[in-house]
């Protein structure tokens, strides 16, 4: 059926902005994307309307605020395919849904000497955590390495298993490189070992459909406001059984059977992880950002944004002196480069005078600038609502900041 671009971009009112009297570029979508008015509203909504905590009260206002958290939850399943609704956890986002698996996977299924397979392209909210039990509990870390053209090395990833193996956590795609990397293969390698795997699907879930139960990973982790939804809203996925052996993450009101000082017993899933009041306006707003995309379509989003980043690459590609790092043959999404010498800060401020809103630096992926031995790059990271008139004004500005700093 194809998108009606002009149409989408009118449902986001921040894409009309001038920055510095120029309309606004915005290419910064893997950091985080725009929000449409319906998401807008719909947050806004919550608390002009029905405001109230949910499943707390038995007054009508909070009742209404439950149902609309509770449809977004079923929602959320439908949206990957989820087995249940109870295997659908609310966090604060990707970061959170990690650190929840370190604390309460790492409690329950690790111990000394034990093992964690990450590759070399993960985002520090996929390492970091993993580091931190690695303190508590004297776990080791292998790491995937990744090749010059940017994708796993799956050779040495097999060899990376041994009976100390107790999981498997990896980006779907990765935020630098644009790498799709192989799931599919890595989870039925991972099982054939017997080994439970986490997809970091951040740069994922909003370009592409995931299918949990097809996929068989036993753990996927997102955020709302890469997928047009607010800041402060995440989701993790987690088949049930692990997560009902799985020990409480926070503790606090909600996740709890029954408290005494002699001893607590616990809520039953989803809730034994969700402690405190959640940012139920969140939910509700990101409820309606998994309509705005069905309604869209994400095999036509998949199909658009695709194309419009082929034509980047290639237009791009046309930058005297621009090194494009990441070549995967399998990559959507994002471009990262380097222009001639020029430290991409440098870059990244001229392009800001311009009107374009791109990332530089090492896009919390330390380890993977450190294996191309460089600082940082530029990023261009597109969404459906970008244009290939974008990508052209891009390369003309990319020509005129070469010049300059050439
Ligand atoms: N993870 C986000 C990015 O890659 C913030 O920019």
């Amino acid at each position: 059926m194809g998108l009606n671009i002009q149409e989408i971009r009118n449902d986001f009112p921040v894409l009309a902005e001038e920055i510095y009297g120029k309309p606004l570029v915005y290419l910064d979508n893997a950091a985080t994307t725009h929000k449409p008015v319906s998401v807008i509203e719909a947050e806004a909504n919550v608390y002009r309307r029905f405001n109230s905590n949910v499943h707390r009260g038995v007054h009508h206002l909070s009742n209404i605020c439950t149902q609309a958290f509770e449809e977004v939850r079923k929602k959320v399943a439908s949206f990957i395919n989820a087995a249940s609704t109870e295997e659908i956890i609310f966090t604060k986002g990707t970061t959170e849904s990690i650190n929840l698996l370190s604390a309460s996977f790492g409690e329950t299924f690790f111990s000394e000497g034990d093992e964690v397979i990450l590759t070399q392209m993960e985002h520090h909210s996929n390492i970091v955590p993993w580091q931190l039990l690695q303190k508590r509990k004297g776990i080791s870390i292998q790491v995937v390495p990744v090749t010059d053209n940017g994708e796993l090395d799956m050779d040495t990833f097999e060899k990376l298993f041994s009976p100390k193996t107790k999981l498997v956590s990896i980006t779907h795609i990765s935020n630098v490189l644009g790498t799709i990397n192989p799931i599919e293969k890595i989870i039925a390698i991972a099982h054939a070992h017997d080994v439970p795997v986490v997809i970091d699907g951040a740069q994922a879930i909003h370009h592409l459909p995931v299918n949990v139960q097809q996929l068989d990973c036993d753990f996927y982790v997102f955020s709302g406001h890469k997928m047009y939804a607010p800041t402060g809203v995440g989701v993790l996925y987690g088949k049930r059984k692990w997560l009902e052996k799985m020990v409480p993450y926070q503790g606090g009101g909600e996740m709890i059977d029954k408290v005494s000082f002699s001893g607590t017993t616990f809520n039953e899933l989803p809730y034994k992880f969700e402690a405190g009041t959640p940012n139920f306006a969140g939910v509700i707003a990101l409820g309606r950002a998994i309509d705005y995309l069905k309604e869209k379509g994400l095999s036509d989003i998949w199909d658009y944004e695709h194309a419009l980043f082929e034509y980047a690459s290639e237009k791009i590609s046309e930058v005297p002196n621009l090194r494009i790092i990441g070549k995967a043959t399998g990559r959507t999404s994002v471009i990262s480069f380097l222009l001639g010498s020029s430290h991409p800060f440098d870059v990244g401020t001229l392009l800001d005078k311009l009107g374009f809103a791109l990332r530089t630096g090492h896009h919390c992926a330390q380890p993977l600038m450190d294996c191309y031995g460089i600082p940082g790059t530029v990023r261009a990271s597109f969404a459906f609502y970008n244009t290939k008139s974008e990508i052209d004004q891009l390369v003309e500005a990319l020509m005129r900041v070469e010049a300059m700093l050439g």
